[in-house]
């Protein structure tokens, strides 16, 4: 039986004009992608001083690019699980009576838009982009070969670099400034596998909650902001979200 979420929460959001939800890594858990900070996470395993910031990457570009390319390659394999198929649905729910969605994610994978979800701000980039590190050039239909010599820019031939946010560098501004916008203004804040201890992003739900919306957290272990949001659902997102979904969208 998956973790059981209020009555309260169910009419909430029937009743919704306006939804966001942020999400994080553990949302992709059920698909196979490593989260960050659970034990056995990336950050348990690897160090992002060495491949998850500008300097480290212009000191060791191969190393970096070969993490990368690992990554990229792990969620080339996955596929979206129920718990992003049910976003896509409360979505399209919500969408079809003129009501508005926003899924904000910390998420690099594109798994989100795989399952259908549209209405996307992608707050920490693309893994599967690519940009220049030092023009404004961008792509998503270079398939990197790294037993050849390091990608590089077409435009000025400056070395390619993931199309992801590192440590120390600014979210992208449309993105950041629309999640906050729609945060600020919503009715009801789902927020789903993360462990809210990364800013801005963490400030959705928390904004969210200051403005006066419903704020409900799924994740199977408490978060940094779990005392701070109306009720917290101890359990997985590919459990219960479907669940949720179902009992908004089908009953009324
Ligand atoms: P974390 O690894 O910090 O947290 C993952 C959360 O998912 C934890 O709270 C887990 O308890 C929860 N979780 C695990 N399995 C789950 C499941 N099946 N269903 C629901 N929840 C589950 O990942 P994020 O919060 O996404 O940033 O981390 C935020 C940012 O920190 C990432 O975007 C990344 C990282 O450094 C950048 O790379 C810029």
């Amino acid at each position: 039986m998956p973790a059981a979420f209020s009555n309260r929460l169910v009419e909430r959001l029937k009743t919704a004009r306006r939804v966001v939800v942020l999400t994080g890594a553990g949302v992709s858990a059920e698909s196979g992608v490593p989260t960050f900070r659970d034990k056995d996470g990336l950050w348990d395993k690897f160090s992002p001083a060495e491949l998850a910031n500008f300097d480290a990457f212009m000191k060791n570009p191969e190393l970096v690019w070969e993490w990368y390319h690992w990554r990229q390659t792990v969620i080339k394999d996955v596929r979206p699980n129920p718990g992003h198929v049910a976003l896509a649905e409360l979505e399209a729910w919500l969408t079809r009576k003129d009501h508005s969605f926003y899924l904000v994610t910390q998420n690099v994978d594109g798994l989100h838009r795989r399952a259908g979800s549209k209405c996307i701000l992608e707050l920490h980039g693309n893994i599967l982009r690519n940009k220049c590190s030092v023009c404004n050039f961008k792509t998503d239909a270079i398939d990197l070969q790294l037993s050849e010599k390091l990608p590089t820019c077409p435009d000025c031939g400056k070395l390619l670099r993931p199309d992801v946010v590192w440590f120390g560098e600014m979210l992208p501004e449309f993105e950041l400034g629309r999640a906050m916008e729609v945060a600020s203004a919503c009715d009801v804040c789902l927020s789903v596998g993360t462990s809210a201890v990364v800013y801005p992003a963490a400030f959705v739900p928390v904004n969210a909650r200051n403005a006066g919306a419903y704020v409900a957290e799924i994740n199977p272990e408490p978060s940094a902001i779990s005392h701070t949001v109306d009720e917290v659902i101890l359990g997985k997102s590919g459990e219960v979200l479907p669940h949720l979904v179902t009992a908004v969208t089908k009953a009324s």
